[in-house]
């Protein structure tokens, strides 16, 4: 049972909704939330921390207490992709660090992978949970080299290390950010604003998704998960919904029947999704922790168009 979680990249597109969501569940003083950039946050204490920064980074959490580490801050595919030393150099240099304090510390471990961990060569259908990963992106090598390091963590240093692989994610709260799947997002924003939305990934291109509130509940479940039921750590297939372009403009149309989607497809983030699965299979996690989603595509999309109508009529 965790009670003190340190969590990095808290201002990111998933950190920004899982603080929340483990003060809900743990106590506002018992999640510290960290970032590059600063803040203040409505609820709850806040430090800033560069993630490279090893020194810093062990003494915050020694100071909290912490008992977990969610270790959220990475740069997404795309910016990977224009640049991969930086990427290299953040992806990797955060994660062993915050492995390192997690080895020291005593903590339960969680950091996310992807479905970028895949590559051309993995199975592209019901893609399953031990597979070839042979990536050609700087994000999915770094994904992949923390898979193992952090599975390399567990069985040599006992650190109890556990991870998933997401697929895209879709929230109305914080706008991704140089990702291959933010189409997904960026459309529910256009489809209010404009009633159309040109596509960077073109038409016909399948990819797994999941809506955060389920990203957010399978974090905390996996965490909860008693250890010896585990087979698998680093990481699991998690998946909600695959869907195309086209597929979820035909969702948004169910609302905004006046909805056009056009195609201004970007060489270098359709390549990404090109050498990414159609759909993979979650049965692992399902087995192994109880993995389970809520929301499909057209649940998704009544719940984004309601949220994001508000939001932007108050901006
Ligand atoms: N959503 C991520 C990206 O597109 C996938 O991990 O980079």
């Amino acid at each position: 049972m965790m009670k003190r979680i340190m969590i990095t990249g808290a201002l990111g597109q998933i950190g920004s909704e899982l603080v929340g969501k483990l003060q809900g569940i743990y106590g506002v003083d018992n999640v510290l939330a960290t970032d590059i950039r600063p803040a203040s946050l409505e609820n709850g204490p806040f430090q800033l921390l560069d993630v490279t920064d090893a020194q810093r980074m062990y003494d915050l959490a020694k100071d909290f207490k912490a008992d977990t580490m969610m270790h959220m801050a990475a740069l997404l595919s795309a910016t990977a992709e224009e640049k991969p030393l930086l990427a290299w150099n953040l992806n990797m240099g955060g994660l062993v660090n915050a492995l390192e304090a997690s080895r020291e510390l005593g903590m339960q471990f969680f950091t996310p992978s992807s479905i970028g961990a895949f590559g051309p060569s993995t199975p592209k259908v019901n893609t399953p949970q031990d597979t070839l990963q042979r990536p050609t992106t700087m994000y999915g090598v770094n994904k992949v080299a923390g898979e193992l390091l952090c599975d390399y963590y567990f069985h040599k240093f006992g650190v109890d290390t556990r991870g998933l692989r997401f697929p895209g994610l879709i929230s109305h709260v914080a706008q991704p950010g140089g990702g291959t799947t933010d189409y997904a997002v960026d459309i529910y924003y256009k489809a209010i604003e404009k009633q159309a939305y040109t596509s960077y990934i073109a038409n016909g291109t399948y990819m797994d998704m999941m809506y955060m509130p389920d990203a957010l509940q399978s974090i905390v479940d996996l965490m909860e998960a008693d250890a010896s039921r585990l087979e698998h750590r680093n990481s699991f297939n998690v998946t909600a919904m695959s869907f195309e372009p086209e597929e979820i403009a035909a969702s948004i149309r169910k609302h905004i029947p006046e909805f056009k989607i056009s195609y201004e497809v970007d060489p270098v983030r359709q390549a990404i999704a090109d050498s990414w699965p159609d759909s993979i299979d979650a049965s692992a996690a399902e087995q192994e922790w109880g993995f389970k989603a809520q929301y499909d595509l057209d649940a998704m999309t009544v719940d984004m168009l309601e949220k994001l109508k508000i939001k932007l009529q108050n901006v």
